[in-house]
């Protein structure tokens, strides 16, 4: 079965064509970096008109990349929750009106459960697998024991991990988007020449959490208390050294939850699983372990409509439907429930 997958929950306006769940034919991301850049973030009215604008041509760019016509497909899914309320809106009623003027089912699917899913659109990986995703908006380390069945271990208790990227790229003006300006700029800085403190949150249930307000103010408001002494106070040496910090601060929690749940596969996904040093420090863990970790390559870790239709055809498959009725949401319940 083709699935049509639209994503318009933030600021990447992405459509993909994709078939059984698996294969990718078409993933067109349109990105509205440069629209943000001047306010060194997303401005949710920007990001809500633009989907307006590009909606109808990354629809089509997909389906002409994927050498198919509308007629052709079996089912539309899109992210209907969370995101900036405005923004899914616009993927919403669009895919709303495809699936009625089509007569094909319409599956509104969660964009955290997407990010967990799109590992599978290029590894091999069999439930349960021990999940990562680590994005703007979220930090969840949570055993994924189906494509909808999300078990979480740990969260935030404060920001997210892409989160704190941002704000300390902002403090320092450092550019726009943070995650990736930090994770170049840090390549030509030392991760020790600020020693930034670690949370310590080793306590029982909440031992997978992650904290990073904490960080963020000795980042930005105590930075010379953490400094060595001897090096030079350069952007790069703070980026590299809040780098460590922050993605340090997850890989203690993943190790902690691979070995405590005995599960022998991990996976990760979201905008931050795009930072090389994550990225090392996983296939690290893989070695470790004896695993190879399930990274997906740069496109699949930030938004796409491909994993919006890779996890929409198994809901399809289910028989699951929704109707013209089908509302979006900005937030999901995360922190207080066990079960995504
Ligand atoms: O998954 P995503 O595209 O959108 C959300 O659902 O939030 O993630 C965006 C986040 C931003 O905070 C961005 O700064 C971060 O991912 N990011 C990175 C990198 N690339 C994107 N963070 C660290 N290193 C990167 N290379
Ligand atoms: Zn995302």
């Amino acid at each position: 079965m083709l699935v049509l997958g639209i994503e318009t929950s933030c600021d990447e306006c992405s459509a993909a064509v994709v078939e059984d769940g698996r294969r990718i034919l078409s993933n067109v991301v349109a990105t509205q970096i440069y629209y943000h850049k001047p306010y060194d973030g997303v401005v949710p009215e920007i990001a809500s008109r633009k989907h307006t604008e590009w909606i109808v041509p990354v629809v089509r760019s997909a389906l002409s990349k994927a050498g198919v016509q509308a007629a052709d497909l079996g089912g539309v899914a899109v992210t209907g929750r969370p995101g900036l309320l405005g923004s899914l809106l616009v993927g919403l009623s669009y895919a709303k009106g495809l699936s009625y003027s089509l007569g094909i089912p319409l599956i509104s699917v969660d964009h955290i459960k997407a990010h967990l899913y799109a590992p599978l659109l290029e590894y091999e990986l069999d439930y349960p697998y021990l999940g990562l995703l680590v994005s703007g908006g979220h930090t969840v380390i949570c055993v994924v024991e189906g494509f909808d069945t999300v078990e979480v271990l740990g969260t935030t208790i404060d920001d997210a991990c892409g989160e704190a990227f941002d704000k300390v790229a902002k403090h320092y003006q450092l550019g726009y988007p943070g995650g990736v300006v930090i994770d170049r700029l840090s390549k030509e800085g030392n991760p020790r020449a600020y020693r930034f403190p670690q949370p310590s949150l080793h306590k029982g249930d909440h031992r997978f959490d992650v904290s990073y307000s904490g960080l963020k103010t000795a980042v930005i408001n105590q930075i010379d208390q953490f400094w060595d002494g001897a090096s030079e106070k350069s952007p790069e040496n703070i980026a590299a050294s809040f780098q460590k910090a922050a993605i340090d601060m997850i890989t203690s929690r993943l190790r902690k939850a691979l070995s405590d749940t005995g599960i022998k596969a991990l996976a990760a996904g979201g905008g931050v699983a795009a930072n090389s040093y994550l990225r090392s420090e996983l296939f690290r863990i893989g070695e470790e372990m004896g695993i190879e970790p399930a990274i997906p390559s740069m496109p699949l870790c930030t938004d796409n409509g491909a994993m919006i239709a890779g996890l929409g055809y198994h809901y399809l498959q289910r028989g699951d439907r929704d109707g013209l009725d089908a509302v979006a949401s900005a937030r999901v319940p995360v922190f207080n429930r066990k079960y995504l």
